[in-house]
């Protein structure tokens, strides 16, 4: 009989592809292998923090592994350490609510609790495990940037829908002969930007590990054309800065800056300098949304019956990690703080260099 009998899930930070494969995971491994209970807590740390959960049962999960997003709501706003409230003339106030969660996961009967999540939420949930509460995380970003862990999941199908957006955009760039400039997701990551731009064969790489000019991406765009080729598509991380250093951002809720508006700077400039017809599209949330790829199912259930089978054994502060292609756990000190950056002189970056993709350096 295991000493853990009622195990919590809950989805912290933005959603992405295989959250829905994890609950599932985690679900159906803690009651058929390990005869446990689980309870889904809603809406993220916001569901802990207002007693916010339902019991899920096999039915609950039944027909989820292919379905985008989380059947329990995920938000990037609430942590319990720092929970925000707004008072009725609008002042915003910050508190410590982390007393009133870890009280709710009692009252839930809660022995240990997975929590899937990017650095943000992993940051809290190292924090809930330093105050004694059993924790095991699952590394989910479509950025790709979290320590320890080879990958994460989201991160697949996410690069599976730009590196669509690269085909398409070749074959519209080569009819118009035409500058195509893509912007893709990944905050201070250039992970999506150079697997999409490896697996589209994109011809010029920006990510934000790597400075680079608009002289050497003009030189990149002129060299194509001495070789017949009058298109040029560009990758552009959206966390790339600009080449004099500035962090190109668009306004987000209550006046917070989020990276993004990159594409349209970099297009206009080597529109001008390259005297070429350009035109941005920007990816966007598509890459948070719809079905996750069969590799991201697969890790997404590898991960989740981890966390399982990791909670029943009593472990906590751990992540689930894929390290050479092994399931691994690693301590969530290794994991947060920060971001886990391209390496600028890495394998990935040569392999593209290799078949002559540019990065403006
Ligand atoms: O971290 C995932 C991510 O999609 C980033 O790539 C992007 O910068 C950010 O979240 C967008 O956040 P939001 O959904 O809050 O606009």
């Amino acid at each position: 009989m295991a000493s853990v009998r009622r195990i919590g899930i809950l989805t912290g930070g933005g959603d992405c592809p295989g959250l829905n494969a994890v609950i599932r995971a985690v679900t159906k491994s803690a009651i058929f292998e390990h005869g446990l209970e689980v309870v889904g807590i809603n809406e993220g740390f916001g569901g802990l923090i207002e007693n916010n959960w339902r019991l899920l049962g096999d039915e609950d999960v039944s027909g989820i592994l292919p379905r985008g997003g989380t059947i329990l709501g995920a938000n990037n706003r609430d942590n319990p350490f720092m929970f925000r409230t707004i008072s009725a003339e609008g002042a915003v106030t910050y508190e410590d609510n982390s007393g009133a969660a870890i009280a709710n996961l009692e009252g839930m009967g809660v022995e240990a609790l997975v929590v899937a999540g990017g650095d943000g939420t992993l940051s809290i949930a190292r924090k809930l495990h330093e105050k004694g509460v059993p924790v095991v995380g699952l590394p989910k970003t479509i950025d790709n940037d979290l320590h320890g862990t080879d990958v994460s999941f989201g991160f697949d199908s996410a690069l599976h829908t730009a590196t669509d957006a690269v085909d398409k955009l070749h074959t519209t760039a080569a009819s118009h002969h035409r500058g195509m400039v893509l912007e893709v997701m990944g905050r201070n990551a250039g992970w999506i930007a150079l697997c999409a731009g490896i697996a589209g064969g994109g011809d010029i790489i920006l990510i934000p590990e790597i400075p680079y000019t608009f002289e050497k991406v003009v030189r990149s765009i002129e060299e194509r054309r001495s070789r017949g080729k009058r298109f040029s598509i560009v990758v552009v991380a959206e966390g790339a800065p600009l080449p004099s250093g500035e962090k190109v951002h668009r306004a987000g809720p209550g006046g917070e800056k989020v990276p993004g508006g990159v594409g349209e700077r970099v297009a206009e400039a080597i529109g001008e300098m390259a005297d070429m017809d350009t035109r941005v599209t920007v990816l966007g949330h598509l890459q948070r949304g719809g079905s996750p790829s069969p590799f991201d199912r697969i890790l997404a259930t590898a991960f989740g019956t981890a966390a399982v089978d990791l909670a029943v054994a009593g472990r906590s502060g751990v992540m689930v990690a894929l390290r050479n292609m092994r399931i691994d756990a690693v301590p969530l000190e290794e994991v947060v703080p920060g971001q886990r950056k391209v390496p600028a002189d890495g394998e990935l970056v040569s392999f593209a260099r290799s078949v002559g993709a540019s990065f403006g350096d």
